[in-house]
């Protein structure tokens, strides 16, 4: 067994490590250790400044980039265990949610093997990282994906040092500010089309504010109309809800008519 020296960081037989800047729990810090400390020996990240949130399906935190990475903060997003997260993962599937599109694995999921259960698992989680990727790439208002680990990924972190931005759901914005931002929105939602997506689960809570600026998160959920019988339900939601926050600030849009123009235009041709 080795020594634990404590110092400003921890060291293991003489071996630096991931520090950790705000208390944690034990068990929050060995789980979150255990899921970062990849992130830290492939030199992305020195420091954990402080948790974010802990959402449905994931918790963030707020990280130190490591200086010659060229990032500042980034954010690290850890999934939950299977154990501990909800079903939705299993019921999207049947739902003919995009998970993978290999074979052995998708025959594995609808066995409930084992091993379809960890190909779940890694899917729903490289799923995220893809989708982000790909969004980025296609100029989308996203963090930058930055890596991806077992049961976590990195991105570009939205806020400062601080405090993360808010969601657009905790923020009152100007009327005069409404409309443009609107409509970056929506274009986003077409863009996400223009690679055969549907985010989902979009609505204020999944969109950051930061600076007069916004930022789309959270895809693991992202469906593939060709796959999935309810796709066109499910963009009149997205739509509808960005429409719903965005109607107490005078913007008054038929959600209906957005998502049937959108659906025509990107996805008729490929249905
Ligand atoms: N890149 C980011 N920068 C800053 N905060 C973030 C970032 N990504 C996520 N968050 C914060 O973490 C919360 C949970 O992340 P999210 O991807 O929405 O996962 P969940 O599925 O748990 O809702 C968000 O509501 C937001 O407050
Ligand atoms: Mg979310």
């Amino acid at each position: 067994m080795g020594t634990c020296v404590f110092t400003d960081f921890l060291c293991t037989e003489g071996k630096r490590m991931l520090e950790f800047r705000f208390e944690a729990t034990k068990f929050e810090e060995s789980w979150s250790r255990k899921a970062l400390e990849s992130f830290y020996e492939e030199g992305w990240i020195e420091k954990v400044l402080y948790r974010v949130k802990g959402g449905k399906e994931a918790t963030v935190y707020c990280c130190q980039a490591d200086p010659e990475t060229g990032y500042d903060l980034v954010a690290a997003k850890i999934y939950r265990h299977r154990g501990l997260r909800s079903m939705k993962n299993y019921e999207s599937y049947r739902e003919g949610r995009f998970v993978t599109t290999d074979k052995r694995k998708l025959r594995a999921i609808k066995n409930k093997s084992r091993y379809g259960k960890q190909s779940m698992d890694s899917a729903w989680i490289d799923s995220e990282f893809t989708f982000f990727q790909t969004f980025f790439r296609a100029g989308a208002d996203i963090p930058e994906p930055i890596a991806a680990g077992p049961h976590s990924m990195l991105m570009d972190f939205v806020g400062d040092r601080e405090a993360a931005a808010p969601t657009l759901h905790e923020v009152r914005l100007d009327t005069s500010d409404a409309w443009p931002l609107f409509d970056r929105i929506i274009e986003n939602v077409a863009t996400f089309l223009a690679y055969n997506l549907i985010h989902g689960d979009l609505s204020a809570f999944n969109i950051l504010y930061w600076e007069g600026d916004f930022r789309v998160i959270d895809f693991p959920q992202a469906i593939s109309p060709p796959e999935n019988p309810n796709a066109f339900q499910s963009l009149v939601r997205d739509v509808e809800r960005v429409c719903q926050y965005f109607e107490k600030l005078g913007v008054r849009e038929s959600y209906f008519d957005i998502a049937e123009d959108l659906w025509n235009r990107y996805l008729t041709r490929s249905l």
